[in-house]
C-alpha cells in the first residue's frame, strides 16, 4: 500500500491507473477504523481492480472545535487494517494541504439539510460535499463507498451526482453493529462502559418503533412519540432529534408511506450518536 499525503503525487498515481482504463474505489474516511468502515472497504475491493481510502478529519465539517479536537485519531494502526485489507492507496493529507486558503466556493444545498443532522449541524453537509467532490476531483473514482448509517450524507452526495452529474456510481453499505445492536462509530471510542451500554438505547427506540409501526401505527407523530417515551429509561441520554421522513427527499412526512426512514440523534453525555432504519411497508 502507498501512502500518500501530497495531491499532486495521488494525481501522478491516478493517470498511471487511468492510462490502463482500470476501474477505480474511493472509500472516503476519517480515520479511527473499525469494521463497519472494513465491510466497506472489503466491498470495494470485490468490486474494482484499485482502492484508495482517505483519512482526513475535515475541519470544515465540524461545528464545534470541541467536537474537532476530541475527534479520535490512531494512523498507525488504521494503515495495518488498511495494508491487511490489500488498500492500493491511503490517501492522508494535512489540512493544510486540503485547504490551502479559505475556501470561497461551495455546494449549495437546497430542503435537503433542513432535516435531522443537517437541522442541529448548520453547514455541516457543506463541509462535507466540499471534501466529498475535492475527492472526487482528485481521484477520479468508477464508484464511491458510504455507509447507510450515515443516511443524510448517502442521500445528500447521491443527489449531488445525479444533479451535477458526475460520473462516479454511489454505492450503499448496510450498517455494521455491535451484537447488541450499537452501531459501530468512531465515536464510540470515547463512551466509558456504562455509556456503551446506555448507547443501545438508539438501536432500542428503533427496535420499538418499528414494532408499532409492525403493528399497525402509522401515524408519524405517534410513532415518534412513542420513540421519545423510552429515553427516559437511561439518564444519561439526551435526544437531539428524531425524525420520520422521506427516505430520499429527507422531508417530514405525517404517514409512513413505501419509502421511509426513521432516524435519530441522541447525546450519550457529551457524545452525540446517530442511528437509523429504513421502514418498508
Ligand atoms: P466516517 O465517519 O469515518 O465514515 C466513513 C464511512 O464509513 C461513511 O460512509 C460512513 O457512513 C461509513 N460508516 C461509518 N460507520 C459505519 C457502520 N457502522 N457501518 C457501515 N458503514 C459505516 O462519514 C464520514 O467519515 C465523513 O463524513 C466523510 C464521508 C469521510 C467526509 O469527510
Amino acid at each position: 500500500m502507498k501512502l500518500i499525503t501530497r495531491k499532486n503525487q495521488l494525481k501522478e498515481e491516478i493517470k498511471i491507473w487511468e492510462k490502463e482504463a482500470l476501474s477505480i474505489a474511493l472509500v472516503p474516511t476519517m480515520g479511527y477504523l473499525h469494521t463497519g468502515h472494513e465491510s466497506l472497504i472489503k466491498k470495494a475491493k470485490e468490486e474494482n481492480e484499485k482502492v484508495v481510502v482517505s483519512i482526513f478529519v475535515n475541519p470544515m465539517q465540524f461545528n464545534s472545535k470541541e467536537d474537532l479536537e476530541n475527534y479520535p485519531t490512531n494512523l498507525e494502526n488504521d494503515m495495518k487494517i488498511l495494508e491487511k485489507l490489500g488498500v492500493d492507496i491511503l490517501f492522508a493529507p494535512s489540512k493544510e494541504e486540503i485547504y490551502p486558503q479559505e475556501n470561497k466556493v461551495f455546494i449549495e444545498l437546497k430542503d435537503l439539510d433542513k432535516e435531522l443532522c443537517g437541522a442541529t449541524r448548520p453547514g455541516h453537509f457543506q463541509g462535507v460535499c466540499t471534501i466529498i467532490v475535492k475527492l472526487f476531483n482528485l481521484i477520479k473514482p468508477t464508484r464511491a463507498y458510504f455507509g447507510k448509517k450515515d443516511f443524510q450524507q448517502l442521500a445528500i452526495i447521491k443527489k449531488m451526482v445525479e444533479d451535477l452529474d458526475f460520473s462516479v456510481e454511489i454505492i450503499p453499505c448496510d450498517t455494521v453493529r455491535t451484537n447488541k445492536g450499537l452501531a459501530l462509530s468512531s465515536r464510540n471510542s470515547r463512551l466509558n462502559s456504562n455509556e456503551l451500554e446506555d448507547a443501545l438505547i438508539l438501536y432500542k427506540i428503533l427496535e420499538k418503533v418499528e414494532e408499532e409501526f409492525k403493528k399497525g401505527e402509522k401515524n408519524t407523530e405517534r410513532l415518534i412519540e412513542i420513540g421519545k417515551s423510552i429515553i427516559g429509561q437511561v439518564e444519561s441520554a439526551k435526544i437531539d432529534y428524531i425524525s420520520i421522513v422521506d427516505a430520499e427527499t429527507l422531508e417530514k412526512i405525517e404517514k409512513i408511506k413505501s419509502d421511509s426512514l426513521i432516524a435519530l440523534g441522541v447525546f450519550i453525555g457529551n457524545v452525540r450518536l446517530i442511528d437509523n432504519r429504513e421502514l418498508f411497508i
